[in-house]
């Protein structure tokens, strides 16, 4: 299982719901890592998506504690890691993209094999925050872009693997 993710240079991922930055070329290399894919992401990242609509083209997979969410044509609800995990059996596990927020990147890193991560080499004001893989003895980079620009925002893409 994968995940992918944008961090700012303190690995900030969120403020007030909502992302730090948006980066058309991130956008672009998110929809197109994750089309035709399953991706999987708690209940507030989905209410911060437009009309809180799920991501189109996408197996979504939404992690909740409210159990009168049940299974729709658009998503599916799972209630704990658990179950999800149960799941995430019925998908080939390199399809699989772990997609945010905080509390579930934290939860569902240990079953992660790969980490898309685009870094911005900026500080904004946060409230969220992605685990720091350069302190995690358990991950290396694998894979790093060249450094890219949009306006003020300097940002490469990283790919970080589990030892
Ligand atoms: N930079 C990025 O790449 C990126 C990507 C995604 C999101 N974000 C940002 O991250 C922030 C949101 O992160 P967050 O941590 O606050 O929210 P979140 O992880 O998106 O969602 C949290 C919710 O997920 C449900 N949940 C989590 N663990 C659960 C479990 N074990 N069992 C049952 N339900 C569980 C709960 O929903 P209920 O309350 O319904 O029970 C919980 O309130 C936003 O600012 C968003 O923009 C950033």
């Amino acid at each position: 299982m994968n995940l992918i993710v944008c961090v700012d240079a303190k690995w900030g991922i969120g403020y007030k719901n909502e992302l730090l930055v948006r980066i058309p070329s991130d956008q672009k290399f998110f929809r197109e890592t994750t089309t035709g894919k399953v991706v999987v992401m708690g209940r507030k990242t989905l209410d911060s998506f437009p009309g809180g609509k799920p991501l189109k083209n996408r197996t979504n997979i939404v992690v909740t504690s409210n159990t009168n969410c049940e299974k729709r044509d658009e998503e599916i609800y799972v209630h704990s890691v658990e179950e999800c995990l149960e799941l995430l059996k019925d998908y080939n596990d390199e399809d699989i993209y772990i997609i945010g927020g905080a509390s579930i990147y934290k939860q569902f890193l240990p079953y992660c094999k790969k980490a898309l991560v685009t870094r911005v080499d900026r500080e904004f004001s946060a409230d969220t925050y992605f685990p720091n893989l350069d302190q995690d003895d358990e991950w290396e980079i694998t894979s790093e872009s060249e450094e890219q620009t949009y306006f003020d925002n300097t940002f490469e893409f990283l790919v970080y693997e589990r030892k």
